[in-house]
């Protein structure tokens, strides 16, 4: 398994949208039933940091989105994480938070935030493992979010 920086793929555009849409699919909510694929993605790689999860057979296996362009406030947020059903509970999830984590402490973020379906069990503990917390409720979103 290796994790490649999406900027470094040579995934053309369409082969990008089929991949988004794959991982956005095992979102609770859908991504594509609650943003433009093409515009998110433009959105996500022109603000912030994209890795993909690739298995040497299967090939794409995860993503991570995440942005890292408020560097007045030095605040990230975590856009999308997903991981493909046959590789979940492998490891997998935390190998790229670990490096989302490593990234923004790089590029001198002071902390990360996201937002999770309170019902997300596996996702709430993948989070709560890497040290975040509760701020706020929003309807039926919990905010989280972890000093680094
Ligand atoms: C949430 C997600 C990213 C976790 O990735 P993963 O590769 O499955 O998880 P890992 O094997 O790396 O485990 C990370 C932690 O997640 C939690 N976790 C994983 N599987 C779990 C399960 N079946 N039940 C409860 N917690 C679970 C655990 O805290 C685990 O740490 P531990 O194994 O040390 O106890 C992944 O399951 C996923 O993509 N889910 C669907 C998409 C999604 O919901 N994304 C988040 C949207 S906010």
């Amino acid at each position: 398994m290796k994790i490649l920086d999406l900027k470094e793929s040579n995934l053309t555009a369409d082969e990008l949208i089929a991949l988004m849409t794959l991982v956005g699919n095992e979102l609770p909510e859908p991504l594509s039933m609650r943003v433009d694929i093409p515009a998110y993605l433009e959105k996500i790689t022109n603000n912030g940091e994209c890795y993909i999860l690739i298995d040497s057979k299967q090939g794409p296996a995860g993503f991570i989105g995440f942005y890292t362009n408020d560097k007045k406030n030095r605040k990230a947020y975590l856009s999308i994480i997903s991981i493909l059903p046959h590789f979940q509970g492998k490891g997998y999830g935390k190998k790229l938070m670990e490096l989302m984590i490593s990234k923004c402490v790089e590029m001198g973020m002071i902390d990360i935030s996201l937002e999770v379906q309170s019902t997300n069990i596996k996702a709430i503990n993948c989070y709560k493992k890497f040290g975040f917390n509760n701020v706020a409720i929003k309807a039926d979103k919990i905010v989280m979010c972890k000093n680094i």
